[in-house]
């Protein structure tokens, strides 16, 4: 019994330090690195929008992000809320857009090995509740950003322009991956 009380205490601390050890997990260069390969694989996706004048929509990222001096836990959610949610961008209908689909496979391997490196520090700041009102807000907020783009694309019917609008968005919206990816794994 005494033995499973220290085993459960080791596995507790393990949890705790997660998010301030995780720096140390993998080096900050790896995860720029994967960044930025995510960020060249959908510049890859070809497509120019001059012909797509007139569907060009602002859909409002949220200020805040760029303005908010973050807490490294703020940080971390919000990068993993944009990883998840360009993961479920591109996973919808592009049959329009004639996408190179292994461009999109190796896009999606990108996004996943971030992801799965950011879920124990995720799991723990939503499980211990280490986030703040405004940090929540903020998620909301991005929340509300992605799905604007969702229902744009729907009301498109998944034209090739809608998709070329959106992935111009997420593209230039990589500088704030590039900034909190930064402030994270600073080290
Ligand atoms: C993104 O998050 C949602 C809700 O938490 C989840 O259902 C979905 O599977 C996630 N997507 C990926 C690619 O992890
Ligand atoms: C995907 O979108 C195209 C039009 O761009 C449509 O013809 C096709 O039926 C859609 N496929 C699915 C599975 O919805
Ligand atoms: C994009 O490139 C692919 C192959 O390189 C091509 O099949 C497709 O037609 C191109 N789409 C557009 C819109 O130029
Ligand atoms: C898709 O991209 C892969 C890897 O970049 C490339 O090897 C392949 O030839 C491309 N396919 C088409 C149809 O362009
Ligand atoms: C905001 O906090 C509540 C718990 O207080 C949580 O259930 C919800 O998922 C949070 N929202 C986001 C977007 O993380
Ligand atoms: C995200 O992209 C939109 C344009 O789609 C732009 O208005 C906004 O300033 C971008 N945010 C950042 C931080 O790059």
């Amino acid at each position: 019994m005494a033995n499973v009380g220290i085993v459960q205490m080791a596995l507790l601390l393990c949890f705790s330090t997660t998010a301030l050890s995780m720096k140390y997990d993998v080096p900050r260069f790896r995860h720029r690195g994967s960044i930025s390969a995510s960020w060249t694989l959908i510049n890859q996706l070809n497509g120019t929008s001059h012909y797509c004048l007139q569907d060009r929509m602002d859909f409002k990222f949220p200020e805040e992000i760029k303005l908010q001096k973050f807490r490294k836990e703020g940080a971390i959610l919000v990068i993993h809320e944009m990883l998840n949610q360009t993961f479920d961008l591109f996973n919808r209908n592009f049959s329009s857009t004639g996408w190179n689909e292994t461009i999109i496979e190796k896009l999606f391997e990108e996004l996943s090995w971030q992801m799965d490196h950011l879920e124990p520090a995720r799991r723990e700041i939503m499980k211990e509740k280490k986030f703040t009102l405004k940090e929540n807000i903020t998620q909301e907020h991005l929340k509300e950003y992605y799905s604007r783009i969702e229902d744009y694309l729907e009301d498109k019917s998944y034209s090739r322009c809608a998709w070329i609008v959106v992935r111009g968005h997420i593209l230039k919206n990589f500088s704030v991956l590039y900034k909190l990816t930064d402030f994270v794994f600073k080290n």
